[in-house]
């Protein structure tokens, strides 16, 4: 794994492959290794890279807001000499591409947002979040368990895919209570992005799992409504995370979508 000072943040990375650089931002409370299926099956064709977010996988914590998650992401760039890379943001990661796109425009050429919302948090979902990130930094992590992996999963694979729900598992459990907590906080504050999605003008895919109960195709749609000329594809059988519940459907989206933005680009 690789890793680099960004803005005084320890922040470690995948960096596989050559060809057009794609960014994958990893979900909520996961890390990089979520996008393993990606990496496997991108890495012929492209440049992917797959930064964890401070204070997740093996990027160290510090004071955090989507703001510095964007920032982190256009220092990490810059360190990689990456020019107008393609962006795939899941969830919290497509918070975070939204505030990259607010502090950084003009830096990207494609734009793949998944299982994510460009409406801010309610009143009642931001004092939930407070309250979990004061009992993840009393009782630690495993108190998302196991609620948070039933809502990250759709019912299909929570029903035939004891694999998967112990990865999530696992990778919930080895997040830093600490990044957890902040990166709470840090969702709880974010600004609505509907009205920057309007102004967006490179090639845009949508993408939601049928089964998400966290960021619904409803809100899928309306992102869609908003971005004009997006495209928009809901991945049956699948919940919050359809690149690791349905991985071949997810990839072959993002491929056919990136084989027609090319064209599109010119
Ligand atoms: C995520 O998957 O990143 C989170 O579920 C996002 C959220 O809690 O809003």
């Amino acid at each position: 794994m690789n890793s680099a000072t960004i803005n005084g943040i320890e922040i470690s990375y995948g960096d596989r492959g050559s060809g057009r650089p794609i960014v994958f931002l990893h979900a909520f409370p996961l890390n990089q290794s979520m996008w393993n299926d990606q990496v496997e099956a991108l890495s012929g064709d492209y440049r992917v890279i797959t930064p964890d977010w401070r204070g997740f996988g093996g990027s160290s914590p510090g004071p955090a807001t989507m703001d510095d998650f964007a920032d982190d992401l256009a220092g990490l760039l810059d360190h990689l000499g990456v020019t107008e890379p393609i962006i795939c943001g899941l969830s919290m990661g497509g918070y975070a591409a939204m505030a990259f796109l607010r502090r950084h425009p003009g830096r990207i050429s494609a734009l793949i947002l998944a299982d994510t919302r460009s409406t801010p948090d309610t009143e009642e979902a931001r004092r939930t979040r407070l309250e979990t990130a004061a009992s993840v930094r009393r009782d630690g992590v495993a108190i998302l368990l196991p609620g948070m992996t039933q809502r990250l999963l759709g019912q299909s694979t929570l029903a035939t895919r004891p694999d998967i729900v112990e990865r999530v598992n696992s990778m919930i459990l080895s997040a830093n209570s600490e990044g957890v907590a902040r990166a709470l906080e840090a969702m709880a504050a974010r600004e609505d992005s509907t009205g920057l999605l309007r102004n967006v003008d490179v090639p845009t895919l949508i993408i939601c799992g049928e089964e998400d109960v966290l960021t619904p195709p409803a809100e899928a749609s309306q992102m869609s409504r908003a971005v004009h000329g997006s495209q928009l594809t809901l991945i049956a059988g699948a919940g919050h995370l359809p690149n690791i519940e349905k991985s071949a459907e997810f990839n072959e989206t993002v491929m056919a979508f990136l084989r027609n933005a090319r064209t599109l680009n010119g």
